[in-house]
């Protein structure tokens, strides 16, 4: 029941720290990872992962590849389920399948799990719903443990599917000996992932205020980000969309000039991510960019940035799982601008939860 919420959607993100503390008590058993072992041999002998998905779960998977590349040392393909069924590229000689999907049920990533079997390759589905479709069908199931997902705009089901991921490619890269893996304290990152949500959850005023500050008169948004960032601002984006019928795009900060900077004009809202280390000097360069053409910038970074500006300075996690926290504003602004628009936030027009068709 959503209790005292006005809705599921704004419940659902308040759900993420407890979420993130159950993931890490049902895999951990102390400092040990207990996933089942014929799995972990399987895909630790596979010589390419790919990870197939559709909307949200798919922008989980395009964190889980800079994580699983990381910590596994084995190359990673994320695909769209709608296109990827139909126009299957050739295949690595050991190909392991990832389906992530929150329901389980999504008719696109579906119809490539049966060629997967057709094919005789192996594949996991991490999902919300453990009886599903595609968990009955994957050779392997992983619980996301989100609980019930009732808003039709996924929140906790994407930062759980990062967190998952984490959790089988720690495991694998361990069984692998790969010193990365061995060395990244994925407990650690996880309780300080919670305690950073939980910080920017009770500040929902503060957001509600971004959000009418910065998207009240808009038509048009970006989000922008480079590396783990560009990932997250592809999330962003869709949350903003969806829910508040607000143009926006997620964009690779560097990208920008190519062409859409033609777009940016006076006001118009711009979201920069800066926790990407290796490309936040030139974030700040395109952020720049932006400011001189009147973009209406806010910065959401983990390291203060902006002198005069704004920022949202976050509660600093390891940069690979950082998406986990960064979404979290982007959620919260998506939902206060649907909100301010009166718009049906949990069931957004022309949406449903689980999309069973191809
Ligand atoms: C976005 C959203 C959709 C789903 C997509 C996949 O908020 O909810 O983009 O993420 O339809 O659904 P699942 O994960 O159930 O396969």
């Amino acid at each position: 029941s959503k209790g005292t919420y006005a809705n599921y959607m704004l419940k659902e993100i308040d759900e993420q720290p407890v979420v993130m503390r159950k993931i890490s008590s049902h895999y951990f058993d102390g400092k040990d990872i207990k996933i089942d072992e014929k799995m972990l041999e399987d895909v630790a002998n596979a010589d390419r992962l790919y990870i197939v998905a559709a909307g949200t779960s798919y922008h989980a998977g395009l964190v889980g590849k800079d994580i699983f590349e990381n910590l596994t040392d084995v190359p990673v393909d994320v695909e769209l389920a709608s296109e990827f069924g139909y126009h299957m590229p050739k295949l690595s000689k050991k190909p392991f399948f990832i389906f992530l999907s929150q329901s389980g049920e999504t008719a696109d990533s579906r119809q490539v799990l049966v060629k997967v079997n057709e094919l005789g390759h192996h594949s996991l589905t991490m999902t919300n719903v453990p009886n599903s479709t595609l968990s009955r069908e994957a050779t392997y199931t992983m619980e996301l443990l989100a609980g019930p997902e009732i808003a039709v705009a996924s929140t906790k089901a994407y930062t759980a599917q990062i967190a998952v991921e984490s959790v089988l490619a720690k495991a694998v890269g361990e069984y692998k000996g790969v010193k990365l893996a061995q060395e990244f304290d994925l407990q650690g990152q996880l309780a300080l992932a919670a305690n950073a949500i939980q910080t920017i959850v009770e500040e929902k005023d503060r957001f509600k205020k971004i959000a009418h500050d910065y998207l009240a008169n808009s038509r048009d948004a970006f989000y922008i980000g480079r590396g783990i960032d560009y990932a997250l601002s592809l999330e962003a984006s869709l949350k903003l969309k969806e829910i508040s019928y607000i143009h926006a795009e997620g964009f690779a900060a560097g990208e920008l000039k190519h062409g859409t900077i033609s777009l940016i004009e006076k006001d118009v809202p711009v979201f920069a991510y800066v926790n990407d280390g290796v490309g936040a000097a030139h974030t700040r360069g395109n952020i720049q960019e932006v400011e001189a053409r009147g973009g209406h910038v806010l910065v959401i970074s983990s390291k203060k940035y902006a002198e005069d500006g704004d920022q949202v300075v976050l509660p600093a996690v390891d940069e690979m799982i950082s998406p986990i926290v960064s979404v979290v504003p982007a959620q919260l602004i998506a939902y206060y601008a649907a909100l301010e628009r009166g718009n049906d936030v949990d069931k957004p027009r022309n949406l449903a939860k689980s999309v069973t068709v191809e």
